[in-house]
């Protein structure tokens, strides 16, 4: 039973035909007990409306809410009012996806801080886990994370962990178990088994399995032997089976551990 941890059922370049093509898809997997769900994340506040709305029409996919660091120049406080509001919509299980991305600056850097800043103290008011996106940005994203709380002994309380997922993680072994220690989950994307990824492969290795979860940030990110095509949610299939190899486990222990992991990092019922 695999969990895509991260996906975009909301992105905007499906057509609605596509996405109703898409949805089918998943829904057979879930009737057909492959896979038990989905999270479908926003990266804006138009994205995260549709994610709350996927959210009401399918009882296997959950929704987050928030806005991505390449979208923060779009934010404003009547669009962070919104996003509070939504936030408190059944199945809303995360403030997400939220960081900072240096690799393609497409907001200036301090307007993402701003905004990342916000939803941090966003989620903190709301006792709600975090999704974060951190590109190029790895030290930065984790200074903040901790000047804002994010790791905070009241959310370790509540949670039982600190709430925060580092969202296709690309740091190395020794950042992502500085990450597990201050009780954050690790989660892994496509990348992982692409050729010559040693370091995310080294990563997962020395990251304990009840920290990890996968994903697949459809339609990005494809796996071997897929890549180049459009990703789709079953695709963590892929990514499971390259974990399993990696930790020797059987792909369907990944797929149980992994699908526990996302729930009790989300706060879904099992
Ligand atoms: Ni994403």
């Amino acid at each position: 039973m695999l969990f895509d941890s991260h996906t975009h059922f909301n992105n905007e370049d499906y057509t609605s035909l596509e996405r109703q093509a898409l949805f089918n898809t998943v829904d057979k997997a879930v009737k057909q007990g492959k896979m038990s769900g989905a999270v479908d994340i926003g990266f804006d506040l138009p994205s995260s409306e549709m994610a709350v709305e996927h959210a009401r029409q399918w009882d296997w996919c959950y929704a987050a809410v928030g806005c991505h660091p390449h979208e923060a120049k779009t934010m404003d406080e009547d669009k962070l009012d919104r996003i509070r509001q939504l936030a408190a919509e059944e199945k809303v299980v995360a403030i997400g996806e939220i960081g900072l991305d240096f690799h393609y600056d497409l907001s200036d850097r301090d307007t993402q801080r701003y905004w990342f800043r916000r939803q941090i103290r966003l989620a903190n008011e709301l006792m709600m886990p975090i999704t974060i996106h951190a590109r190029e940005a790895d030290q930065e994203v984790r200074d903040i994370l901790v000047e804002e709380g994010a790791f905070s002994e009241e959310r370790k309380e509540h949670f039982g962990h600190a709430g925060v997922l580092l969202h296709c993680f690309s740091g190395s072994a020794e950042f992502g178990l500085e990450y597990v220690k201050m009780g954050a989950f690790i989660s892994v994307a496509g990348p992982v088994t692409y050729k010559n990824n040693r370091k995310t492969v080294t990563m997962v290795a020395a990251v304990p399995m009840g920290r990890l979860l996968i994903e697949t940030d459809a339609p990005y990110l494809t796996p071997v032997p897929f890549r180049g095509k459009r990703n789709t949610p079953l695709f963590v299939e892929y990514t499971a089976n390259k974990v399993a190899e990696i930790k020797g486990l059987l792909p369907k222990e990944v797929a149980a551990l992994t699908r526990d992991n996302a729930k009790r990092f989300y706060g879904i019922p099992k």
